[in-house]
């Protein structure tokens, strides 16, 4: 199942980012995809906080990703933008992100290929600009 939708700014692609989180289970791991400033990190801001992540979420820039911590399993936020051709050379990097019971989500998933377990992916996000301040989103499920 797939649809689209168009935000106007950043507040409706985060409210787009927290009607998927309602919908997810412990395990699943959503892939993000769009340009850079197509708004994957605000999309998965509003997500987080709509699981009760807080403080501040930014992209993981330095680190290839964050592990928000929280009693009902933890939140796990990956931008795999500087991990091309890297994912090989340590396979294990990756896995503490997606423990079982993790829900992860996934900025720049084509950096990294066959990175999670394949089974578990619960959506497909796909950001588009669409002229000023317009984003298309399409989740596919
Ligand atoms: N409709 C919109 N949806 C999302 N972001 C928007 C929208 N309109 C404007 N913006 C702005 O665009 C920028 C999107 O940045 P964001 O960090 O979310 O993109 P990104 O896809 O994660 O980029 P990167 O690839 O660099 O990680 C933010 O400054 C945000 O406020
Ligand atoms: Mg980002």
């Amino acid at each position: 199942m797939s649809r689209t939708e168009l935000t106007r700014g950043p507040e409706g692609t985060e409210s787009a980012g927290a009607e998927l989180a309602a919908t997810l289970r412990p395990g699943d791991v959503v892939l993000v995809s769009g340009e850079l400033g197509a708004g994957k990190t605000t999309f998965v801001r509003g997500a987080l906080r709509s699981l009760g992540v807080e403080g501040p979420i930014t992209s993981p820039t330095f680190v290839v990703g964050h592990l928000h911590e929280r009693e009902n399993g933890s939140i796990a936020h990956l931008d795999l933008y500087r991990l091309a051709g890297m994912g090989a050379e340590d396979p294990g990097l990756l896995d503490p992100f997606f423990n079982e019971d993790t829900i992860a989500f996934v900025e720049w998933p084509e950096h990294a290929e066959d990175a999670w377990p394949a089974g578990r992916v619960a959506a497909r996000v796909r950001l588009e600009h669409a002229g000023g301040d317009d984003r298309r989103i399409a989740i596919e499920r």
